[in-house]
């Protein structure tokens, strides 16, 4: 069976809620969960796929621990890793910066060689600006638990089924 890593903070309450939702989702892979508190540069060469979960923090700005990891990351190769990204944000509280920090690491990741793929519609969400829209398509799964948690298992279950095909 294909294994896929979810990547995330165990300590993040909500957003580890959707990472073990997502998990049980993966049903045509394994899944390995991952700490990203306190994972190494290395852990993102042990698997083909990952996904990566990135709340926005600070106005726009990645949390801090994905934040320590970066000059890490700087010396890996991820040609040959698939990699999707989802996030939580808050719309209505920072329209501006909605969920900047998937488009922020998406980019990191996607330097290193990595295949970025999961990419969303934008249809449904109401903000101003994000880092991560990109000609009206999302480079991941936006999720937003303060003002569209009604959403949530939907998006969640229509991003896995495509994932299903894009991680594999
Ligand atoms: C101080 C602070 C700053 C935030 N900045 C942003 C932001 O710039 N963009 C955004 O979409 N959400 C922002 N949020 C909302 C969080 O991303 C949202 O509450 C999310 O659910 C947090 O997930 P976590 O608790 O799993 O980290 C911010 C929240 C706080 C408390």
């Amino acid at each position: 069976m294909k294994k896929v890593a979810i990547v995330y903070s165990f300590n993040s309450t909500k957003s580890a809620k959707i990472a073990l939702k997502i998990a049980d989702q993966m049903a045509s892979f394994e899944t390995v969960l991952l700490n990203v508190e306190v994972s190494k540069a290395n852990d993102f060469l042990l698997y083909d796929a990952y996904i990566l979960s990135v709340p926005t923090w600070f106005d726009g700005e990645l949390p801090n621990y994905w934040d320590e990891l970066l000059p890490a990351l700087e010396q890996l190769d991820l040609r040959s890793k698939k990699m999707a990204l989802f996030g939580l944000g808050d719309q209505k509280n920072y329209p501006e910066n909605f969920c900047d920090a998937v488009g922020i690491l998406a980019d990191i990741f996607a330097a290193k060689g990595a295949d970025i793929v999961g990419f969303t519609s934008n249809i449904g969400y109401s903000f101003e600006s994000s880092k991560a829209l990109r000609d009206n398509v999302l480079i991941g799964l936006l999720l937003d638990q303060e003002n569209q948690s009604k959403l949530t298992d939907e998006r969640v279950q229509n991003w896995t089924r495509q994932l299903e095909n894009e991680l594999g």
